[in-house]
């Protein structure tokens, strides 16, 4: 229970304080965010209480970011010990989403292939229900050596996203990420198609023609990252805060959380950084739980929401 700081004292619970028996760093309406380690944490969250998982752990880099990464000759055997731990407070009908970067080979012009071994051992633990590629253009070409000096490798603008499942039918529903219909999909819902069958043998019906209001996403997602105004940095700024170096765009939590979540479902971001995730399913009225090692990046992340708590 805390007392807020406006003109007329409020009390306010934090809406995690029946779940987890830890104080939070700071608390919404929502959600609560805690300081610490991630895998030590999750220990206090009963089992089978989470609805989604959506997180961008630390990759395994070979320039490492600010806050550590992991080698990747290591990775797998480190991520699988949160990923244990992601299966026990997984509810049986929710779902777990993992933006995972890739890695080159040091002082060599290839690429590690750490994400494909974490996918064959997290495959033994869950349900791979899909793969997604998020496409951020305005990455920047590296490493600068093989791409700008020699030219011999192309600009790395392509991420992987795992969405991984306890069960076979988590909960999921492609008609909450719609996106509208292309020219040609709009001119053919108004002037109608000639049913017929397509050299790749698909037999193109007229239910083609309906309108479904919308159509149904690629796993392929555009996303800039391009950030350079927000009131979370403006207010980094002021205070004298570094923004957090890796920060993911809120387009990419909120398509998991609109795709695989209803209101008042609880989201989990063990990796929350400034803590996109959390404002994302305060934004959407799903309870929340962000955990990260850094002091200086919850701090930072407070400034997303309008009212924090203690
Ligand atoms: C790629 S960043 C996540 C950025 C975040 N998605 C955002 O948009 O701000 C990974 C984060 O994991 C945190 N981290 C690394 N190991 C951790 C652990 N064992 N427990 C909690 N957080 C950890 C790092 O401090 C870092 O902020």
């Amino acid at each position: 229970m805390s007392i807020c700081n406006g003109t007329l004292p409020l009390i306010v619970e934090n809406p995690l304080s029946k779940l987890i028996a830890q104080k939070p760093y700071y608390f919404t309406e929502y959600g609560a965010a805690y300081l610490g380690d991630s895998l030590e944490i999750m220990k206090k969250i009963p089992d089978s209480s989470i609805d989604l998982i959506v997180t961008s752990p630390p990759y395994a880099l070979v320039f490492k970011k600010e806050y550590g990464n992991v080698d990747a000759s290591e990775y797998v055997k480190w991520f699988m010990q949160f990923a244990q731990e992601f299966k026990r407070i997984l509810k049986d009908s929710g779902s777990i989403v993992i933006n995972i970067g890739g890695s080159w080979n040091r002082g060599k012009p290839t690429r590690s292939t750490y994400q494909f071994e974490l996918i064959v051992e997290l495959a033994k633990t869950f349900h791979l229900a899909q793969e997604f590629y998020w496409y951020n253009p305005a990455k920047l070409p590296s490493p600068a050596e093989w791409v700008t000096v020699r030219r011999i490798r192309v600009k790395d603008a392509v991420e992987l996203i795992l969405w991984l499942s306890k069960d076979l039918f988590p909960k999921a529903n492609n008609r909450n990420v719609l996106q509208p219909y292309s020219k040609d999909m709009q001119r053919l819902i108004e002037n109608g198609y000639v049913s017929k069958k397509r050299p790749s043998g698909h037999n193109i019906t007229p239910k083609f023609q309906k309108d479904n209001n919308g159509s149904i996403p690629p796993n392929f997602l555009q996303i800039g990252n391009t950030d350079s105004s927000s009131p979370y940095l403006q207010r980094c700024k002021e205070s004298g805060l570094s923004p957090h170096p890796a920060r993911f765009p809120k387009e990419l939590p909120q398509f998991f959380i609109d795709f695989l979540t209803e209101p008042e479902d609880l989201v989990l971001d063990p990796f929350c950084g400034s803590n996109v995730t959390g404002f994302v399913a305060e934004s959407n009225r799903r309870k929340w739980i962000g955990i990260d090692l850094v002091e200086d990046y919850l701090k930072g992340s407070e400034f997303r929401f309008p009212k924090i708590y203690r």
